[in-house]
């Protein structure tokens, strides 16, 4: 059978990235980081969407020819469609609706949420593909759902954010402690050096298989408040074992939501996906549950965690051999429909 070419373009947030699948195998997955949110401590829509501008074109060269493709042996187009910032969007499936018009090949609208979740299905050594139905954790700065998955299109959220998702809960506390933006990942690397049970913080009462983050975050406000008035070093002192406490709690609430979404729908196989599921704490806890769930656990490539073109283009590629077509009347979504 003839190999199929997917080229892929994600621009709904800071990152502008773009990938080239040969059917399910990623040949090259580029993305331009954008430093410049870094000073503001958290993205600036306009600052983005300019600067996916100037990154679109030598972003999509670079990723055609670190795969060695030109554009005329590609087989279709897949870009973001939402959700995420409208003036990063238009950037994004402007130039994907356009290239395929001229190319005058299929062009793919993806949901970047089932994106997500399905980029366990790309081709990877040592990464086995989940079975369907399957249950999926999606992590983000912008999204924290448990979903369970029937098909590569048919999906249904079963638990979500009430408030602040769980990322935005890893980076407004690292905001308190003074640590720069994103603050997620150096909660990350502290919390490996320090105590779980240093400190400890409630867990918010949720009804069902739904989340609140808000509350912790005042909670720490306030513990970090109070404790640096009696002793101005507390966080420079205490920084490791502040983290992990943290830490600890925000995986705590994740895993007992899981751990009643497998009860209920009597599903063992668990995948994660989404900026937060990079974190070392989730990842070993999730394979905990191996052992003391009999679970079935997928855990994306460390690269196919944050924000990639690569999980565009798998469902792209899903999307073409169903004939999942979009023509150009197509619009982006800022939120958009699961
Ligand atoms: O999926 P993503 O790249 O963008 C969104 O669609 O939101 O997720 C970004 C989020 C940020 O909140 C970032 O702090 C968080 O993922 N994140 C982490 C880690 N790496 C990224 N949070 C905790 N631990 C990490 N190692
Ligand atoms: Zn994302």
């Amino acid at each position: 059978q003839k190999p199929i070419f997917i080229l892929a373009i994600e621009s709904s947030c800071d990152d502008t990235a773009a990938a080239v699948l040969q059917d399910s195998k990623v040949l090259s997955n580029i993305v331009a980081q954008q430093a410049i949110h870094e000073q503001y401590g958290g993205v600036v829509p306009e600052l983005a969407s300019r600067a996916h501008q100037q990154n679109i074109v030598p972003v999509i060269d670079i990723a055609l020819k670190k795969a060695n493709i030109d554009k005329s042996e590609l087989s279709g187009i897949a870009f973001t469609q939402g959700p995420g910032l409208m003036g990063s969007l238009l950037v994004g499936s402007s130039f994907a609706k356009s290239m395929a018009m001229s190319l005058d090949i299929p062009l793919m609208a993806v949901n970047h949420m089932h994106a997500h979740i399905l980029a366990h299905f790309i081709d990877e050594e040592g990464f086995d593909k989940p079975e369907f139905p399957f249950l999926a954790m999606t992590i983000s700065g912008g999204h924290t759902q448990i979903v369970k998955v029937k098909s590569f299109f048919e999906m249904e959220i079963i638990g979500e954010t009430t408030d602040d998702a769980v990322g935005e809960a890893f980076d407004k506390s690292a905001k308190i402690l003074g640590l720069p933006y994103p603050g997620g990942p150096l909660i990350d690397k502290y919390a490996q050096l320090g105590n779980p049970k240093a400190f400890s913080f409630t867990k918010p009462k949720v009804d069902g298989l739904n989340f609140s983050f808000s509350g912790l975050k005042t909670q720490i406000l306030y513990f970090v408040q109070k404790n640096v008035k009696e002793n101005p070093d507390f966080i420079t002192e205490n920084l490791n074992d502040i983290c992990a406490s943290i830490q600890y709690t925000i995986i705590q609430i994740l895993m007992d939501k899981l751990k009643l979404a497998a009860v209920e729908t009597g599903i063992h196989q668990i995948a994660i996906g989404g900026g937060v599921s990079a974190n070392s704490g989730i990842r070993a806890t999730l394979k905990e549950g191996e052992k003391k769930y009999g679970w079935k656990t997928f855990i994306p490539k460390f690269e196919y965690t944050t924000d990639n073109a690569a999980m565009i283009g798998i469902v792209g590629y899903h999307k073409f051999l169903e004939n999942k077509f979009n023509d150009a009347s197509v619009v982006s979504k800022a939120r958009i429909e699961f």
